[in-house]
């Protein structure tokens, strides 16, 4: 009832009150729970950091150990599950197979989770943070032809990634401790947005109740778009594109300002931030280092260096406070890791996973309404019915 108003993108329009994450996009400031992204990038593990924003506190020893052994016993992913993914072309993009498959586990997990009872909310997010990692993981493995691979209880959760990733038949897999800790820092910087495309999704979708996986497997759809998660992908066929082009950085610029072409410099400008992005200055320090200390010497990084020192003195994105965003150098330490391109958003979906559950929880949590925006309508006025047959 009353006058609607039209807000497209929702750029001034709060959907929810929330409690989980702050943003300040003029400073540059994010914070879960209260603690900067920078002390938790530093200082916390990725498991620790899920807690906190699903539940509300950073755990205790005791609590930690809990969580990570509850999330352990369910990692095993129903054996039918993998009839499904056989179904699937080898060259289907990983992001539509996570989509599918997420979707798919409400299949093997019909029962509607009772969001009153905290044991059974409890069981339903270790479910999630187990099996979704699994899953994510056998998409590439799809793609590669792969035997899938198990969760292996006696290793952390982040080292298991890199194990369901990379661990061959043929021989034992050990991961590279510092990878291990270079994505335990990114998963870190993606865990949570406040109220993003994807977790705006999923919050719309679990407002009709509708159950956790269900509503993850919209979030996955939603993040894998090139505006939103899959600009990382994006960012890194873009900076291929220049380096195979000679590293003409400029002529990209000009191509990027030119209104006429709808090409965008990919993991430049947000929504939200702008002054800069703090993920990104976290992530460009981290390229920096992860790629000195494996000794890997990527041309591509001096060419997103270049791309980034020019953009930021030129005009045109200094008047519309455009800045590198999280999704410009996370690429290239993916990269630098050994992970596909076509594997990129899944990771920015693997961090994202402990926002997704944290948000859906606070919205059934807090009895939010459906979610069910109005519109002006401005299509025909009644019309008589007469046949064009
Ligand atoms: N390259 C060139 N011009 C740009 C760019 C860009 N990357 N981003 C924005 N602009 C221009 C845009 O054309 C517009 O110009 P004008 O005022 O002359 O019409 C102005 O800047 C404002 O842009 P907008 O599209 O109205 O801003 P928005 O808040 O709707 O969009 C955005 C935000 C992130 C979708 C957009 O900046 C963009 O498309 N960036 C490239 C894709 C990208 O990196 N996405 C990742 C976002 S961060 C992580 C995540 O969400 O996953």
């Amino acid at each position: 009832t009353g006058v609607i108003t039209i807000d497209p993108g929702y750029k001034n329009s709060g959907s929810c009150k929330s409690e989980i994450t702050f943003l300040d996009g003029e400073l540059g400031i994010l914070r879960y729970r209260g603690y900067s992204i920078e002390d938790l990038a530093e200082k916390a593990g990725f498991l620790e950091v899920s807690y906190l924003l699903i539940f509300g506190e950073l755990p205790t020893a005791q609590q930690l150990e809990q969580f990570e052994n509850d999330i352990k016993k369910h990692t095993l992913v129903n054996e039918e599950m993998k009839n499904i993914i056989d179904g699937f072309p080898k060259t289907a993009h990983p992001m539509g197979v996570l989509s599918a498959l997420t979707s798919a586990l409400t299949a093997f997990n019909p029962k509607a989770v009772n969001v009153e009872n905290e044991k059974e909310m409890y069981e339903a997010i270790c479910k999630t943070m187990a099996k979704f990692l699994v899953i994510a993981t056998w998409t590439y493995r799809k793609s590669m032809g792969y035997p899938l691979n198990y969760y292996d209880n006696t290793k952390g959760y982040v080292e298991n990634f890199m194990q369901l990733m990379f661990q061959l038949p043929t021989g034992p897999y050990k991961a590279n401790p510092i990878i291990v800790d270079a994505l335990d820092k990114l998963f870190i910087l993606h865990a949570d947005h406040e109220q993003n495309c994807s977790t705006s999704t999923v919050r719309m979708v679990g407002s009709s109740h509708a159950g956790l996986f269900a509503s993850i497997s919209a979030g996955v759809s939603a993040l894998w778009g090139p505006l939103h998660g899959g600009a990382n992908q994006a960012v890194l066929e873009m900076l291929e594109e220049i380096n195979k082009d000679g590293g003409d950085t400029d002529k990209f610029l000009a191509k990027a300002k030119d209104k006429n072409d709808p090409f965008r410099l990919m993991g430049f400008g947000h929504r939200v931030y702008k002054n800069f992005d703090p993920r990104a200055k976290i992530i460009k320090k981290a390229a920096n280092e992860v790629l000195e200390t494996l000794g890997v010497d990527d041309p591509i990084l001096e060419i997103a260096k270049k791309l980034e020192a020019a953009a930021l003195e030129d005009e045109y994105f200094k008047s519309r406070n455009l800045y590198p965003n999280v999704d410009f150098y996370s690429g290239i330490i993916y990269r630098a890791l050994g992970i596909p391109t076509d594997m990129f958003t899944v990771m920015f979906a693997i961090g994202r996973l402990p926002g997704w559950i944290a948000q859906w929880k606070e919205m059934r949590e807090n009895k939010e309404p459906i979610g069910r925006p109005r519109q002006i309508y401005t299509g025909h006025p009644l019309r008589e019915f007469k046949s064009n047959k």
